[in-house]
């Protein structure tokens, strides 16, 4: 008998120690703790191999755990095999059959579950209307835009009406502007379906705009997980703080309370408790350029690069290290100039320590 459809209200999803090692040595997840809640958008973000896909696949059931547990809606599913987990599943390439129609591999997902005919037309119908592809229904993936082919992979996935759906960087082959319109509507289709939703990407301004909460992947373990302002604005390690956005780092030390730079300058900085070697680290939109003597440090402008609605400032001090600092476009046309000797100055609050492990 074919697996009865899911219901559709949406599952947490709890990693617990998650696991994964290849032959040769590689593990690719390493002891993952995670609690995703029901109807979250939560995106695994992270640089090219640091586990994200091989973790997406734990959860769906194409990988099995070498240690750990999967549990989805308090359901056990470590040992439960993937055509018996109900999630809906959105690969990068898109993996739609070539020879069938719209209609037909949205149908799929239906048609192994054994649905009656008048309903997986209605269903079909709906799914198709919440991806905006109605009248595509008789059409081959062939003779789709990029776009609208991820659309039809979308609706397959949600036509069954999934507690889950698993994206694996779903808008990966789409151009910018097509992407950053995607991003919109697949928020928004996630928030309607009330669907828990995993999202994959390396992207981290991806990530940033649609999650409700990122964890950072890095080397198999998640370094960070919290809303995209913590992670961007409260990195906790040096990798986070380096992956997500630009950011200047500054080399010392934790003392007294204070930050003292490797060259002995201390610098502002909310105080801080402890002792030990650490770095500061400043975004670039938190600095502010003053005349010179009336900041924290002086250097020379040395790069301005117009960015449209920024510029990005890059200030090279004395011992040659470079700040970047980025300013609002001030719309007179007129940049700084470059050689102009200036002062940088943040707030303590804005300033960030990161301790050395
Ligand atoms: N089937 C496999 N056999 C052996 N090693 C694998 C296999 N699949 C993945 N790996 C390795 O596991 C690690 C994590 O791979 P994974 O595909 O999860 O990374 P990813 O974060 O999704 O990267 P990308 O952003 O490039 O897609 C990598 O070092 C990869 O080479
Ligand atoms: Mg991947």
């Amino acid at each position: 008998m074919p697996p009865p459809l899911p219901t559709a209200s949406p599952a947490s999803i709890t990693l617990e120690r998650v696991t994964k090692r290849f032959p040769g040595g590689v593990v690719a997840v390493d002891k993952i703790d995670l609690i995703v809640e029901p109807g979250e958008f939560f995106s695994l973000l992270g640089p090219s191999g640091c586990g994200k896909t091989t973790t997406l696949r734990m959860i769906a059931g194409f990988e099995a755990a070498d240690e750990g547990r999967v549990v989805v809606g308090g359901r056990d599913l470590t040992h439960v095999p993937v055509h018996h987990r109900d999630m809906g599943m959105v690969f990068q390439s898109y993996a739609l059959f070539p020879h069938r129609t719209v209609a037909e591999n949205v149908a799929f997902g239906l048609r192994m579950r054994g649905v009656a005919r008048p309903e997986m037309a209605a269903r079909v119908a709906s799914a198709l209307a919440q991806v905006k592809l109605e009248g595509y229904e008789a059409r081959r993936p062939a003779e789709l835009s990029g776009g609208q082919q991820q659309r039809v992979a979308l609706a397959r996935a949600i036509v069954i009406r999934p507690p889950v759906l698993l994206c694996d960087e779903p808008l990966g082959a789409l151009d910018r502007k097509l992407r950053q319109a995607m991003q919109v509507e697949l928020k928004e289709l996630q928030r309607a379906l009330g669907v828990t939703l995993v999202f994959v990407t390396h992207d981290q301004e991806e990530a940033l705009a649609m999650s409700d909460r990122i964890g950072v992947m890095n080397s198999g373990r998640l370094e960070q997980v919290g809303a995209p302002a913590d992670i961007y604005d409260r990195p906790r390690t040096r990798f986070v703080a380096e992956f997500i956005g630009e950011i200047n780092l500054i080399e010392g030390r934790v003392h007294d309370g204070g930050f003292i730079a490797a060259d002995g300058r201390v610098l502002p900085v909310s105080s801080e408790k402890g002792e030990g070697a650490a770095a500061l680290a400043l975004r670039p939109e938190k600095l502010r350029i003053v005349s010179s003597g009336a900041g924290v440090i002086d250097g020379v402008l040395s790069d301005a690069s117009f960015l449209g609605d920024q510029v990005l400032y890059t200030v090279t001090l004395a011992d040659g290290r470079r700040l970047l600092v980025k300013e609002r476009n001030p719309g007179t046309g007129a940049l700084r100039q470059n050689g102009s000797t200036l002062g940088v100055r943040w707030e303590p609050r804005d300033a960030v320590i990161l301790r050395n492990a």
